[in-house]
């Protein structure tokens, strides 16, 4: 994946109170371009492969329970400074922090069911969004 492009996930909170449609909005009106969007849900297994460098955090568990237990939209995002600006679109990852006019803010309801999710560099979202995407998916 080209430097400029980011990975997203719509957690299953925000899909299961029904932000989707709202969060897409803030996305491509943030600047962003959809290049690729899907609706899936993580298996246990796929939430602890993803989520593996965190395995040793006390909130592992907590955190692969959640991810895995909805649909969550799935998104490989472009734009130039794509992974920093998204992070900033996104906001804090505590909600209580996170800054007006982001998502977090917006849409999160706790540390733990945040609405959605950043790579936080540009290795990692190729990473992610090989993870969740073919080569063929990737527009
Ligand atoms: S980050 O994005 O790596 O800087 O954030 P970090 O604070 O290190 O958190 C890594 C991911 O773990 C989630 N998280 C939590 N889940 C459940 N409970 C608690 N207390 C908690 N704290 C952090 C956080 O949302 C990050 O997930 P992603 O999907 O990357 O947003």
């Amino acid at each position: 994946m080209a430097t400029n492009r980011t990975f997203t996930m719509i957690k299953p909170d925000a899909v299961q109170n029904g932000h989707i449609g709202n969060i897409l909005a803030m996305i491509t009106n943030g600047g962003f371009k959809i290049v690729s969007l899907k609706l899936t849900q993580l298996t246990v297994a796929d939430a602890q492969a993803f989520y593996a460098v965190h395995a040793a955090r006390p909130f592992y568990g907590e955190l692969v329970e959640f991810m895995s237990r909805g649909p969550i939209v799935a998104a490989i995002l472009e734009k130039d400074n794509a992974v920093e600006d998204f992070r900033t679109l996104i906001g804090a990852t505590n909600p209580a922090e996170a800054a007006e006019g982001t998502i977090r803010k917006a849409y999160a309801t706790s540390i733990g069911e945040n609405a959605v999710h950043g790579s936080d560099s540009d290795e990692n979202a190729a990473i992610e969004g090989a993870f969740h995407f073919a080569g063929r998916e990737q527009f």
